[in-house]
């Protein structure tokens, strides 16, 4: 079983290592861990975010552990050397197109959410996006009008066999939970949401045990801060996706603590190829402190074992670890405690 950690930018490498420490614990037997180099750190080294050595050892992996990668000193970098294409493009070289990332409350934590508690209790919500294609990889660029006035353009485009295949991962997952899905989408406005539209529900012909809705994202929005309880699965491109897991991380309390797995097609010998990240950034702020929250990133490693390597019982040992620390009051700064980095993988680690 072949690893990848990819540390990446700001706090990256501190929440990596304690990651590292969850998964030396559980002892597993042949296992091989490999490490590279990407985003602004890799930029720095290599002169590119994303080096060919490091997509050649993801490629042979069964897994990759990620990070974060965003570092202030790239800002004014062209847009194909800043440290985020190195995540995109693992995304799109590696056929990652599957993002799935849950957003559960955990017990005891309901006082952290920015909804009321009896509100903020009932998510359990599972945000299944696309990551391959949208407004993120269409056609972009600066031209210059005939007025000269300067515009900037990015093409949103879904193609229907890309609605399909998320579409089909999505309605599985509906299917193994209570089996809702609802699919978020701006028909209102945008072809490309009409098509996604349509192809979402062709492809409902092939689950009818699974119940169906849409919704328009602005709406979406509001329903998940006024009544969350009301989604399981909800399947939506690349954009809206990401900016509404940001949103659900708030309503479960910070977004220290939510992990995300992204999935293609590719089998290796014990699951899916994936890479998992949490779903915050690189924090570099705080990078260097010791402050930032591990849990997110411990907690991706519990989804790469799953999916991946095929070890659910590893997985659910870990995610027990966590809920039970945080239960049991373990706070980072991020849950407005003083517990550190280390302290914070301490408690989970007394606690597998
Ligand atoms: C995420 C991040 C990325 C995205 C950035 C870092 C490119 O915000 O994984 O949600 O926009 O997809
Ligand atoms: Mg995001």
């Amino acid at each position: 079983m072949k690893i990848l950690l990819l540390a990446g930018d700001g706090i990256g490498a501190e929440i990596m290592v304690e990651a590292r420490r969850v998964l030396d614990a559980l002892a597993l037997p042949g296992l091989t861990l490999t490490e590279g180099d990407v985003g602004g750190s890799a930029y720095k080294k290599h002169g590119h975010p994303l080096p060919p050595e490091t997509l050649a050892k993801a490629r042979v992996a069964d897994a990759v552990l990620f990070g974060a990668v965003g570092d202030p000193d790239c800002d004014n970098l062209e847009r194909h050397l800043r440290p985020e294409q190195a995540i995109l493009g693992l995304r799109s070289e590696l056929g990652l197109f599957a993002n799935l990332r849950p957003a559960t409350m955990f017990p005891g934590l309901e006082g952290m959410s920015g909804l009321r508690p009896e509100i903020a209790r009932q998510i359990d919500v599972l945000i299944v996006r696309e990551l391959n294609g949208d407004v993120y990889f269409g056609e972009k660029g600066m031209r210059t009008l005939e007025d000269g006035r300067r515009q900037g353009y990015d093409i949103m485009s879904y193609a229907e066999d890309e609605v399909r295949r998320i579409a089909h991962v999505a309605f599985r997952a509906a299917h193994g939970r209570t089996g809702r899905l609802c699919s978020v989408d701006k028909a209102n406005v945008l072809e490309t949401s009409q098509l996604w539209r349509d192809v979402v529900i062709e492809t409902h012909a092939e689950y009818p045990d699974v119940e169906l809705t849409h919704m328009y994202v602005d709406n979406a929005a509001m329903q998940l801060v006024k009544a969350p309880g009301q989604f399981d699965v909800v399947v939506t491109g690349n954009l809206f996706g990401d900016i509404l897991s940001d949103q659900a991380s708030m309503c479960v309390g910070s977004i220290g603590l939510l992990a995300s797995a992204s999935l293609g097609e590719r089998q290796t010998d014990y699951g899916t190829f994936g890479l998992y990240e949490p779903i915050h950034g690189s924090a570099p702020d705080i990078a260097g402190t010791g402050k930032a929250n591990p849990m997110a990133m411990i907690l991706s490693l519990a989804m790469l074992l799953r999916h991946s390597l095929g070890l659910e019982a590893e997985a659910a040992r870990i995610e027990a670890a966590v809920a039970k620390a945080l239960e049991d009051g373990v706070r980072g700064g991020d849950l407005g405690g003083t517990a550190g980095t280390t302290e914070v993988a301490d408690a989970v680690l007394a606690r597998l």
